[in-house]
């Protein structure tokens, strides 16, 4: 490839084509050696080699190392045992502690500046932990000394471009933490890709039947047995008659991904439905492209670059999974102010010379642009996910990481704990791919990731009146993240009570056990286009337990306390605010998969919530 060429071809996304003659440097970069290398990833094979001129927004994640001191922050303000409980962290407090060594700064700019690039240009997180380059594939191999395919999966057609090893010159590596996309082959599946959706019928016969009870004792609809709207929700969790302050200062968000965006008339009409004011169905919508997120970085209020008047016509795009979640997740915590983030990407995409989105990862430009904002919503509910293994390690433990950043600074990041029960998030357990990409292709359950990171809470399913395990739901272990000491006696009980050698080789015992909590996750009302159907999968007990939690956010906040932040130290703590589900099994790999028992069990963890209780321990 020509490389004058190359530069006029791209010359709005290129940066390094504008100062040609690198800075003089003392520093040497040669002696490569190999940062990552990954097997190739089941389920994707490569194409043809990626074209050249196809340009990559290519993050730079830089060593962060300070971050066990973050972490212990982390732990401190959310702890309830602790006395610096609730005093969360501010944004300029975390920066200062994922900041990099000027060492690492230093070093990378050098490298980045004998490669042409101008450095004094590039779009960087205020922290200066990572640092973002437009760079056409010719460069990026030419610097990484690797070689990009174009990948294709096998199920649905989707496309990436990826590589399976990348080198830096050595004096690199100590600086560098993670560089994507290079090794990453996560495509972020809804957990509703597997949702289950049915008609229901439009008048529902008189409801003459007796009410059902809860296993505490509360009265519930009938109706809500087989099919969930808020009001039964509401009954399940304890939460009827508490109003929601409109003054507390409450917020609440849900993020979207692949170009899937709520139906602001369906959500208007879903709150018509369920006897909610329609005065406050409404919620910013920020969409994110790789310009609102840059412009964020570099400090200019995204809310004027990003925010979208409610309200515009996205009919065409709108989905089933994001009018689920805004319409559980906003219509509990109604009126909070609430906000839904739709992050750039729609696949299956096809790879283009010219345009440089959807090369990215896009939990990581969410993160890059949500750890920039000043003010965050206290709760933030997200229903996507991947299997664990299909995210390499390093970059896992990055966005994993980014999420105790959000936890420190007071929010509660809460994740669909997946579909699949122990399997790999297909709900269809006959159709479940359960081999490890580790090169010795053994049976294994598939835990999913982001709802494996120990710093976010995982949330599984349940169903009926009084509530057992939903056979979807999403658990097991993480083959990445080490338990964390907040679930350890729980979870160690659960293990000691488990037949010698049951699953063995299936799972790693001593890895972070999910999920962390419960709710109903099965056969929701969801206004679709106009339509009411039915919606099952962890992707409505995610925004679920998030309104739930709302709640007693607003509660905390109208009394001038702290929002809960992150969640897990202080839930583990307090059980006996959960309803603890005791029955039901989640199959998967071809397996029962694990049962449901008394105390914590890796298919609805602690249990469901019960508002009341939550309100009377922490608000
Ligand atoms: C590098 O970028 C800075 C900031 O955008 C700009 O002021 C400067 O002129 C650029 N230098 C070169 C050599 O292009
Ligand atoms: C994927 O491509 C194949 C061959 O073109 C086609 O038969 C199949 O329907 C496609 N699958 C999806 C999910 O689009
Ligand atoms: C609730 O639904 C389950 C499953 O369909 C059924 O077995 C049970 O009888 C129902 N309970 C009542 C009280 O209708
Ligand atoms: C809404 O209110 C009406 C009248 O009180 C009642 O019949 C209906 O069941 C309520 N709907 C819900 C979802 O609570
Ligand atoms: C909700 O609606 C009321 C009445 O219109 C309005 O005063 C209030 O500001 C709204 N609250 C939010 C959070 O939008
Ligand atoms: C990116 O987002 C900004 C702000 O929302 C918008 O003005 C711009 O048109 C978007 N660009 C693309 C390519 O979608
Ligand atoms: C892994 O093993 C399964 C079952 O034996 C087989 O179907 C699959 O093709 C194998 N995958 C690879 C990548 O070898
Ligand atoms: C199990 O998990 C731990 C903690 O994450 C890890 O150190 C260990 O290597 C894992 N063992 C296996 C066999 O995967
Ligand atoms: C689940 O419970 C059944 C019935 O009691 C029992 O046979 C099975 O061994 C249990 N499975 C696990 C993984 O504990």
């Amino acid at each position: 490839m020509d490389h004058t060429l190359a530069c006029f071809l791209l010359l709005l996304y290129l940066t390094f084509c504008a100062s040609a003659s690198p800075r003089s440097t003392s520093r040497k970069f040669h002696s490569y050696s190999t940062k990552e290398e990954v097997n190739s990833p089941p389920g994707w094979h490569p194409v043809g080699q990626a074209p050249p001129e196809h340009v990559l927004q290519m993050r730079i994640y830089l060593v962060q190392p300070d971050f066990s001191v973050l972490e212990q922050a982390l732990y401190q303000v959310s702890d309830p045992r602790h006395q610096k409980y609730g005093r969360h962290l501010s944004k300029r407090q975390v920066d200062a502690l994922v900041a990099p060594a000027p060492e690492s700064v230093e070093t990378l700019d050098d490298w980045l500046s004998s490669h042409g690039f101008n450095t004094s240009s590039l779009p960087r997180s205020s922290a200066g932990d990572w640092i973002s380059i437009s760079i056409p594939v010719f460069k990026a191999e030419e610097m990484l000394r690797t070689t990009y395919y174009i990948w294709e999966n096998e199920v649905n057609n989707a496309t990436l471009i990826r590589t399976t090893s990348y080198s830096l010159p050595s004096n690199l590596h100590p600086h560098v933490d993670v560089i994507q996309p290079t090794t990453s082959f996560a495509s972020t599946t809804r957990q509703g890709s597997t949702l289950r959706v049915e008609v229901i019928p439009a008048s529902s016969p008189p409801i003459d039947r007796p009410p059902l009870y809860t296993q505490s004792g509360l009265e519930v609809r009938p109706s809500c047995n087989t099919s969930i709207n808020i009001l039964c929700l509401k009954q399940i969790y304890n939460a009827v008659g508490y109003q929601a302050s409109e003054k507390s200062g409450n917020k609440i968000g849900i993020t979207g991904y692949l170009n899937e965006l709520p139906g602001p008339e369906d959500l208007k009409e879903a709150f018509v439905a369920q006897n909610l004011s329609t005065t406050n169905a409404t919620y910013n919508f920020v969409s994110l492209n790789e310009s609102a997120i840059f412009s964020a970085a570099e400090g200019v209020v995204a809310s004027i670059l990003a925010a979208l008047a409610a309200g515009s016509n996205q009919a065409a795009q709108t989905g089933i999974e994001a009018n689920l979640d805004v319409q559980y997740a906003f219509g509990l915590a109604n009126p909070a102010p609430a906000t839904f983030w739709a992050t750039a990407g729609s696949p299956p995409f096809i790879p283009d010379t010219e345009f440089p989105s959807n090369s990215n990862e896009p939990y990581a430009d969410w993160l890059a642009f949500i750890l920039e904002q000043e003010d965050i919503p206290e709760v933030i509910s997200t229903s996507y996910g991947d299997n664990e293994q299909t995210v390499p390690l390093s970059y896992a433990t990055r966005v994993c990481n980014s999420f105790a950043q959000l936890g420190a600074r007071g929010v509660s990041v809460i994740f669909s704990s997946g579909d699949g029960g122990v399997g790999d998030g297909i709900s269809d357990p006959t159709e479940q791919k359960c081999f490890t990409n580790d090169g010795t292709n053994t049976t294994r359950f598939m835990p999913g990731f982001p709802a494996t990171c120990p710093f976010v809470t995982a949330v599984g399913g349940t169903v009926q009146i009084p509530e057992v395990a939903a056979a979807l739901s999403g658990g097991g272990f993480s083959d990445y993240f080490a338990r964390p000491s907040y679930q350890d006696s729980v979870v160690s009980a659960y293990l000691a009570a488990l037949p010698p050698g049951t699953y063995e080789g299936l799972f790693n015992s001593t890895g972070r056990a999910i999920p962390d909590v419960a709710a109903q996750a099965v056969n929701y009302e969801v206004v679709y286009q106009g339509s009411t159907i039915g919606v099952s999968g962890t992707s409505a007990a995610s925004p679920a337990f998030a309104g739930i939690i709302s709640l007693v956010n607003d509660a905390r906040l109208s009394k001038g306390m702290s929002s809960l932040g992150f969640l897990n130290p202080l839930i583990y703590a307090s059980p006996s605010a959960f309803n603890d589900i005791i029955s039901g099994h989640n199959p998967g790999c071809g397996t029962p998969g694990f049962n449901a028992s008394v105390g914590w069990d890796p298919v609805t963890g602690l249990g469901t919530p019960d508002l009341q209780k939550l309100q009377s321990a922490f608000a």
